[in-house]
């Protein structure tokens, strides 16, 4: 099975632990590191072992010797990246949000189709053993008929000049980028995308830094979460059907990565804990791409929930503005 050779575009936070899933993930390698700035990339490269380091992003997508990109660029670069290096023919792991609004997503997913390359979004968790796990549960019928999914994630968002997350010409504010998880909770739990939105939220900066959101779907279903800048650390969800109920405190990425578990409660309060496997759930990310890329069939299901996670977040971010409840379009 041919190895997937990475560029990483851009010396980002994140692409720190994703650089170190890339050298541990089955079948991938860590090919190129490009910056904006050489001598960034060449002290990335020290640090986590890039083979080369390259000033510009373009300059990655010009090399035959790589076959997919990482894009942990600010949200406002990733329509541009993704189409590039779709037109370059290299398969694309594009940090969330997808992109600014549902639009540019719907673009950068049509430059991967038309170009016969892989989209994944860097949702991380849903790639882990432990989702699959808790989704078995709900697909077993072990909760009953679902209701609702409650979830949160929260923390303190240090406000400094370089952070783009309070930069709205860069795709900042918290639903975009936090508030994007627990969308993905209730996408991933009902397998639907909500008819109607309803979002409440402070601003900082021009940006949501704290935001209360409700979401509708068929069949009497509902889902809430809340998310913020400015509280203590959250990554909880609750799935919660008409005979039981399932809770992850950390369902975003774990507390104690060796403790990787969730529980169920049954409708007399008889609790189970389910323990899973320890993963390192960037690594199974990576993994997950590699084998939609070397399966050589391009995959519909993941770009497609990311494009459903933008048109929610688009239609709570209107909400949260306009004051209305709004429909998913
Ligand atoms: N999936 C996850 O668990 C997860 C976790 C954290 C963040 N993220 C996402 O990953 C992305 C990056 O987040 P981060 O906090 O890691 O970002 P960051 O540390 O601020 O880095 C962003 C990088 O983008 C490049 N860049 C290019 N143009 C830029 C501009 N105008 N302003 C700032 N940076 C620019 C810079 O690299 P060079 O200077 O080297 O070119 C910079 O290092 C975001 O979309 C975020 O939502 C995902």
């Amino acid at each position: 099975m041919k190895t997937v050779r990475f560029a990483v575009l851009g010396t980002a936070k994140i692409a720190t632990k994703v650089g170190r899933a890339i050298h541990q993930a089955e079948g991938a390698e860590l090919a190129v590191i490009a910056s904006r700035e050489l001598g960034k990339a060449q002290a990335w490269l020290e640090e986590h072992h890039a083979q080369e380091a390259v000033a510009g992003y373009d300059v990655a997508l010009q090399r035959s010797d790589v076959d997919a990109v990482y894009i942990p660029l600010p949200p406002s670069l990733h329509k541009e990246w993704t189409i590039k290096a779709a037109e370059a023919g290299k398969h694309v792991l594009c940090e969330k949000p997808t992109a600014m609004n549902a639009i540019e997503a719907r673009e950068m997913l049509a430059a991967c189709r038309s170009n016969g390359v892989q989209f994944l979004d860097g949702t991380m968790w849903p790639h882990t053993p432990r989702a699959a796990a808790m989704k078995k549960v709900i697909q077993e019928g072990r909760l009953g008929k679902l209701r609702r999914v409650v979830s949160a994630f929260s923390i303190q968002m240090s406000d400094t000049p370089e952070q783009h997350r309070y930069v709205p010409e860069l795709g900042g504010g918290v639903l975009y980028d936090i508030g994007w998880y627990c969308i993905r909770a209730a996408l991933w739990a009902f397998d639907a995308v909500p008819t109607h939105v309803y979002a409440t939220a402070t601003y900082h900066r021009g940006v949501d830094n704290n935001a209360t959101a409700l979401m509708w779907f068929s069949d009497n279903r509902m889902a809430s979460f809340d998310c913020g800048y400015d509280l203590t650390r959250r990554k909880w969800m609750e799935v919660v059907g008409e005979s039981g109920n399932l809770v992850c405190d950390d369902f975003l990425s774990p507390w104690d990565i060796e403790k990787q578990r969730f529980w169920t409660h049954d409708d007399e309060g008889v609790a189970t804990v389910h323990d899973c496997q320890s993963v390192v759930q960037e690594t199974c990310m990576v993994e997950s791409l590699v084998r939609l890329i070397r399966s050589g069939n391009l995959c519909e299901f993941w770009p497609q929930r990311s494009l459903d996670n933008q048109r929610v977040v688009d239609a709570l971010m209107k909400s949260a503005r306009t004051g209305n409840r709004e429909e998913v379009v």
